[in-house]
């Protein structure tokens, strides 16, 4: 897989998603379902979504015993989908008992991509509620590092730090960056942003695009312009 544009579908139905998703009738978006969709609609939205052609991130950043996630990933990966995510807080062990269970009898399985210190957590909130008094930055290079030795695909994380991961971790860690918006975009509640192009200059492999085209008047163009600024 090369670079690609994913699209955020952030709703609460299956009828609001393929009323967004029957405007695309050419190029068929990669597609992100969270958990909001995913816990309205159940495993039947991806199975949907999937059979119209559309690549797809399952992101449910699962976090729990070593046991549970790898039970729990054995039941996804039978959804086949092309990515899903874990928090790398959830140690090492966790996440190689994620890629058991992940990874089908043929030795095929969707890509795993770790979380690393949420966006909304900062050095503030993570010192005091989380008792970890190391710069932000440092910790997370640190969980990039230990997703890449459990054997991970990659990363989410901001296209600011895109650059410094594939230098710790090597070009081939996929670096899956959202906080995109057009240079003449509304930037609403993201607080680091870039746009698609700059995402691309600094070596993002996909951004997660979601308001910019999902709110846009026309979002098949919001969509089409992306994919110019970030795949071309
Ligand atoms: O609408 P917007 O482009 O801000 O959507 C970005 C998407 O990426 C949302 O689904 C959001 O939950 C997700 N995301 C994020 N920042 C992270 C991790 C995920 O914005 N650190």
């Amino acid at each position: 897989m090369g670079k690609d544009v994913i699209v955020a579908c952030d709703f609460a139905s299956a009828e609001q998603t393929f009323a967004f998703l029957d405007k695309f009738t050419g190029r068929k978006p990669f597609v992100k379902i969270g958990m909001e969709l995913y816990y309205a609609e159940g495993p039947a939205i991806v199975r949907e979504i999937k059979a119209r052609g559309h690549k797809i991130f399952l992101d449910l950043k699962l976090h729990d015993i070593p046991n549970t996630v790898k039970k729990a990933m054995a039941v996804l990966r039978n959804l086949d989908v092309d990515i899903t995510n874990l928090h790398a807080a959830g140690t090492k062990n966790m996440m190689r008992a994620a890629l058991e269970g992940l990874t089908r009898e043929d030795g095929t399985r969707p890509l795993l991509i770790a979380v690393t210190q949420l966006t909304s957590t900062d050095q503030q909130s993570m010192e005091e509620d989380l008792l970890i008094e190391k710069p932000i930055d440092q910790v997370v290079m640190h969980y990039a590092s230990c997703a890449k030795e459990a054997g991970l695909d990659g990363i989410v994380c901001s296209p600011l730090e895109a650059g410094k991961v594939h230098d710790t971790c090597g070009k081939n860690f996929l670096t899956i960056t959202p906080g995109v918006r057009f240079a003449d975009g509304d930037v609403g509640d993201q607080k680091r942003v870039m746009t698609p192009a700059q995402a691309k200059e600094i070596g993002s492999d996909y951004i997660v695009v979601g308001r910019p085209i999902t709110a846009a008047a026309d979002p098949v163009a919001a969509y089409e312009r992306c994919v110019a600024e970030f795949c071309d």
